[in-house]
């Protein structure tokens, strides 16, 4: 018999849906998924906000590694959080210096010059490590009022020494303002033990959760800072210290007399913070450990087999990341022509570079539920026979072999 024509068959046609492996939004459990599934409850009644939205709040404080900040849950996304940051904190002419090691420290440039900040931009070539030894020459120059950082470089694919960079930036007096937008709950972030005084993330990446909810750690020393401002943040919604005063309680700082009643300053979905509320349930019914350690296996099996099929990873292996890869492409093939096929015969949808990148490079997310065999070996394979249809060649199998071998623990 010989072999049967298959490169016309699109093999992702009988599936229900695809598969997300981009960066985010991720794979949503379950669970969280059935905890959308009912009618509304009404946002302001009491019965939501003390029995539904307090208890995810003061849930989440034990994923931010907080125990004397308070976290905010708020409507929007991940750039909601950056920039309800940074109107909350940034008056006119304050000095900000921002680090940019990729797309998403310039978004938080973007975001503080918009406020009014002066911004001073503190570069690392992309996919590099930072030289900490200029950095705090230059905080030493500027005396920022506000030290931004990205921990987790999505667009890049890279993880920053943030707990460093905070020592740094503590010893210089300056707050410290971090995004763990694709790190949060996917690799450890530890809001009091690191000085962050911003702790600023998004839902809808490791936490497993859908988009829709901006979520920010605040410390005192942040709260301190806000009401030292000489004019009230422009914002009615999502000026942070708003959600101070009218939210939190006055026993934990804030304004709302004991057993009295809760604002929210912007009506909060219901249905998103239900499926929040088990999002954060499942991260710590297994415990952080456990799941930063699955990100580090899913991530390191990843880039094994990335490397067992002859391609190079983007970044410096200092500072690879546990919960994004960035894959250069092989030569002469266009990424996007890549994700076009992967998506179109294999159901699986991967992203390209961002920017400067996008013609050069692929970026895979590896996080919540998709950091495991079950989504890593199918897009390995589903890489693997695209590239192959594409016209790059390697060892059969190879990827997949590799990754296997570090699930198995039995690679180093
Ligand atoms: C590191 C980082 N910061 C900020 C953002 C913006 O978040 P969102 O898309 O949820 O608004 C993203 C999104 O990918 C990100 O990865």
């Amino acid at each position: 018999m010989g072999s049967i024509k298959t490169d016309s068959i699109k093999w992702a046609m009988p599936q229900a849906r695809e598969i997300l492996m981009i960066p985010g939004p991720t794979e949503i459990p379950f669970p969280v998924i059935q905890a959308m599934n009912q009618p509304p409850v009404i946002q302001y009644d009491q019965t939501f906000d003390v029995d539904v939205l307090e208890p995810i709040n003061l849930a989440l404080k034990k994923v931010f590694q907080t125990e004397r900040g308070e976290v905010i849950t708020m409507p929007g996304s991940g750039k909601t959080a950056l920039e309800s940051s940074a109107l909350s904190m940034v008056e006119p002419g304050d000095r900000v210096l921002v680090i940019v090691t990729g797309s998403f420290g310039l978004l938080m440039g973007a975001v503080m010059g918009r406020i009014g900040a002066e911004v001073t931009e503190f570069s690392a070539e992309w996919g590099r490590p930072i030289d900490l030894v200029k950095l705090e020459k230059e905080i030493d120059r500027v005396k920022p009022k506000i030290v931004t950082m990205v921990h987790n470089e999505t667009s890049t694919g890279t993880t920053y020494p943030a707990a460093e960079v905070g020592k740094i930036v503590k010893g210089h007096g300056a707050l410290f303002l971090l995004d763990t937008v694709s790190s949060l709950a996917g690799i450890d972030v530890r809001t009091d033990g690191w000085g962050v005084d911003l702790n600023m993330t998004g839902s809808q990446k490791c936490l497993a959760a859908p988009l829709g909810m901006a979520i920010v750690g605040v410390t005192p020393p942040a709260w301190e800072a806000m009401e030292r401002r000489k004019h009230k943040a422009a914002s009615w919604v999502y000026d942070l210290l708003r959600w101070r005063d009218s939210w939190i309680p006055v026993s934990r700082g804030g304004r709302v007399p004991e057993g009295g009643r809760r604002m929210q300053p912007i009506s909060m979905s219901t249905h998103l913070t239900h499926a929040l509320g088990v999002a954060v349930r499942l991260v710590l019914e297994k415990g952080l450990e456990a799941r930063f350690r699955r990100h580090a296996v899913a991530g390191r099996a990843f880039r094994a087999g990335i490397e067992a099929m002859r391609l190079e990873m983007f970044p410096d292996p200092s500072v690879r990341s546990d919960t994004v890869s960035c894959i250069k492409t092989p030569p002469g093939i266009e990424p996007a022509a890549i994700v076009k096929r992967m998506r179109e015969a294999y159901g699986i949808l991967i992203g390209t570079g961002l920017d400067k990148m996008r013609t050069t490079t692929l970026r895979v997310g590896h996080m919540g539920i998709t950091a495991s065999p079950l989504y890593i070996l199918p897009t390995l394979s589903a890489l693997e026979m695209t590239l192959r249809d594409l016209g790059y060649r390697s060892e059969a199998g190879a990827g997949v072999a590799a990754a296997q071998a570090i699930f198995a623990g039995s690679a180093s």
